[in-house]
């Protein structure tokens, strides 16, 4: 009985990990290629821009230096999403800028020629713009025009940017966080890659790394380790194998977790100026916690030693903090990542599966534990390596 119940919810547990790892994967390298316009809206490449949920998609012509995009962000529908070219440098002063947004009701694109962060007006700007359209469904805020560049422009500078509210017919100051400052970078219209001036795309896949390892590890193994301690001892055919699964189920996600808080902490280093302070502390706090909790196994008493209980107390205390810090850290995380909705949700249905089973096998034990005591033993099974 206890072998199937652990074999059959690993089982679910792996599925629900494999389906998390695909859905990271989806939203991140199939979205731009994924989306797609209609009739003769056709691009030539797509870029999954590294920062504000955005996307271009675009054809250059270099008959006549025309650059032909379609930009999409993720906006709110009484919100604005911008595109420019800024012929200086990769930065939001001189960005010659397509600005949508919504104008008496209809989506409406204008071009500003920023050149103020006080303020902006619609104005003309360097380039000519043709073929101009703004769009709003799903969430997304879509930009569409053909720009007429210099001949001998072959690599531009990008910046984008997404606010979320228009006042008297004028696109409002953008948010300030990270995301909004770093969204920036140059386009090779001759080889059709994109990089971000702060190696985003490079960034966001070790973020992307870190959350996996992270949310994996504290998240989902963690947990489900503990589950197997708390239920599997009750079962008597499940003795003593209950206890080498929970020590490998914890040791394996103890190494999956301090690789994922070695590459948190790298990426703190590198985040200058943004620190995010309870996350970072809190990952610290739980690889501190969980180091001591590896290293008290060797400092177990023998179960009939009168320091057991104490033993017994700590490692159990420590082990329900660990839980609840590694599932608060990792929602922490999902803030500062922005994934997409839908990593958020598959982590959040994991917890609901790995609550389900702790459920049920809790409602198991009691029914257990309740047979045994009207029958010959009075208290629950412990083997060798149970709690005494
Ligand atoms: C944009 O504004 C700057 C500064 O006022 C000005 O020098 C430049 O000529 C303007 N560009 C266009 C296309 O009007």
């Amino acid at each position: 009985m206890a072998s199937s119940f652990s074999s059959s919810s690993a089982v679910l547990l792996l599925g629900f990990v494999l389906n998390l790892f695909l859905q990271i994967n989806l939203s991140h390298s199939l979205t731009c290629s994924s989306q797609q316009f209609s009739s003769n809206r056709i691009y030539e490449y797509c870029n999954d821009l590294p920062e504000l949920s955005s996307y271009l998609h675009w054809t250059y012509d270099s008959s006549n230096s025309s650059l032909k995009i379609a930009f999409l962000a993720s906006s709110k529908a009484d919100g604005w999403v911008a595109w420019s070219i800024n012929p200086q440098a990769p930065k939001m002063l001189g960005a010659q800028a397509l600005i949508a947004y919504k104008l008496d009701g209809n989506m409406t694109l204008n071009t500003f020629n920023v050149t103020s962060y006080k303020g902006i007006a619609p104005s003309k700007i360097a380039y000519e713009v043709w073929d101009t359209a703004a769009e709003y469904s799903d969430g997304l805020m879509r930009i569409f025009a053909t720009i007429g560049l210099p001949g001998q422009m072959t690599t531009i500078n990008q910046v984008w940017q997404v606010g979320t509210a228009v006042s008297n017919g004028i696109p409002s100051a953008h948010a300030i966080l990270t995301a909004n400052l770093n969204s920036k970078g140059t386009l090779d219209l001759l080889k059709g890659q994109s990089s971000s001036t702060t190696g985003g795309n490079d960034k966001l896949r070790r973020k992307n790394i870190h959350g996996i390892l992270n949310a994996v590890s504290w998240g989902i193994l963690f947990p489900f380790g503990a589950i197997i301690a708390r239920y599997l001892r009750t079962f008597q055919s499940a003795d003593p194998a209950w206890f080498y699964l929970h020590v490998s189920c914890q040791s394996s996600s103890y190494v999956v977790g301090v690789a994922g808080w070695g590459t948190g902490l790298k990426l703190g280093s590198e985040s200058e100026g943004v620190v995010y302070k309870a996350h970072r502390n809190i990952g610290i706090a739980l690889f501190c916690a969980a180091t001591v909790q590896i290293f008290a196994l060797f400092l177990r008493p023998k179960k009939d030693h009168k320091y057991r209980k104490y033993w017994n107390v700590y490692h159990h205390g420590l082990g329900y903090i660990i839980i609840i810090l590694g599932i608060i850290n990792v929602f922490k995380g999902l803030d500062i990542l922005v994934p997409a909705q839908k990593w958020k949700k598959a982590y959040v249905i994991v917890l609901i599966v790995l609550g389900a089973i702790a459920l049920l096998l809790e409602a198991v034990t009691w029914v257990v534990v309740l047979k045994r005591k009207s029958g010959k033993s009075t208290k629950p099974y412990d083997g060798t390596n149970g709690r005494q």
